[in-house]
């Protein structure tokens, strides 16, 4: 194992953080180190916001809900941004040509992909210098207002937030399955024990909701997916997505 790995198989979401503020040189390397994530065709096709303003941070705690949006070393906010690639100044029937391409679901994928690349390369590397994180998707509980806050143009949206600090709890590892569920080889291939394994599961994370350090609570991974899945979801995000001209087809 070396270090790397280690920061990686380490990682546990972190929701408390001291009052320690990030500095310009952490979140310059960490900036870089999300920027040097791989990237579609090399579409670069993201933005980060670095949420300093606390007024600015208390309106997307409000949207969240979520106190660790406003008391944490460093919000950032991860968006998916083709309009980039809108301002090319190309001819007049390429810019239009262009443009409808962009509104496709695979130019939608390929930014919401590298924005997520990009977040994913940030948190290793803010945990790799003793930093914690906790992805927000939180913020798109209302979409459209932290689009508004943000001043977010066409072609761009908001995908999800980061708070990043030096962690003031620690949080017990969070099991994931074995990997016989997830890993199949050459085909889809469904492993014969899938429903056993998931099963064991429901019970490992039984125990380890009922014994870890806070929110001890009896649950299991299924009940979580019945809660999560019986009801709609922010069901205003596809036409608020289509209405930034993004996959409209
Ligand atoms: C895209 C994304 C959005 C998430 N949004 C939230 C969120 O809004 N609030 C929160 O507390 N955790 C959020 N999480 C954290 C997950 O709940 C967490 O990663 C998961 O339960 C596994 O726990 P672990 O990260 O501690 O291993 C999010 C994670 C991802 C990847």
């Amino acid at each position: 194992m070396n270090e790397t790995i280690e920061t990686i198989l380490n990682h546990r979401s972190i929701r408390k953080f001291t009052d320690q503020k990030l500095s310009d040189e952490q979140i310059r390397i960490i900036i870089q180190a999300a920027q040097q994530a791989s990237t579609s065709s090399y579409v670069m096709a993201y933005t980060i916001i670095g949420v300093t303003d606390p007024e600015i941070k208390k309106q997307l705690a409000e949207v969240s809900g979520q106190f660790y949006v406003e008391k944490n070393g460093q919000l950032f906010v991860f968006c998916a941004d083709l309009s980039r690639i809108q301002a090319i100044q190309a001819q007049d029937e390429e810019k239009q040509v262009m443009e409808e391409n962009l509104e496709s679901t695979e130019q939608f994928i390929v930014a919401t992909v590298d924005a997520a690349l990009a977040a994913q390369n940030a948190a290793i590397a803010a945990e790799s210098l003793g930093l914690g994180i906790c992805y927000l998707g939180s913020l798109r509980n209302d979409i459209e207002r932290v689009s508004d806050i943000l001043q977010l143009p066409d072609y761009v949206y908001p995908l999800f937030g980061m708070a990043m600090g030096y962690p003031n709890h620690e949080p017990e590892k969070k099991p994931r399955f074995p990997m016989e569920v997830i890993y199949h080889e050459n085909t889809y291939k469904k492993h014969p024990e899938q429903d056993k394994y998931v099963q064991d599961f429901d019970a490992t994370l039984k125990e380890y909701y009922s014994n870890r350090s806070f929110n001890v609570r009896s649950d299991t991974w299924t009940k979580q997916m019945i809660r999560k899945y019986k009801v709609p979801q922010r069901l205003d995000v596809g036409p608020f997505i289509k209405g930034k001209q993004m996959n409209r087809k």
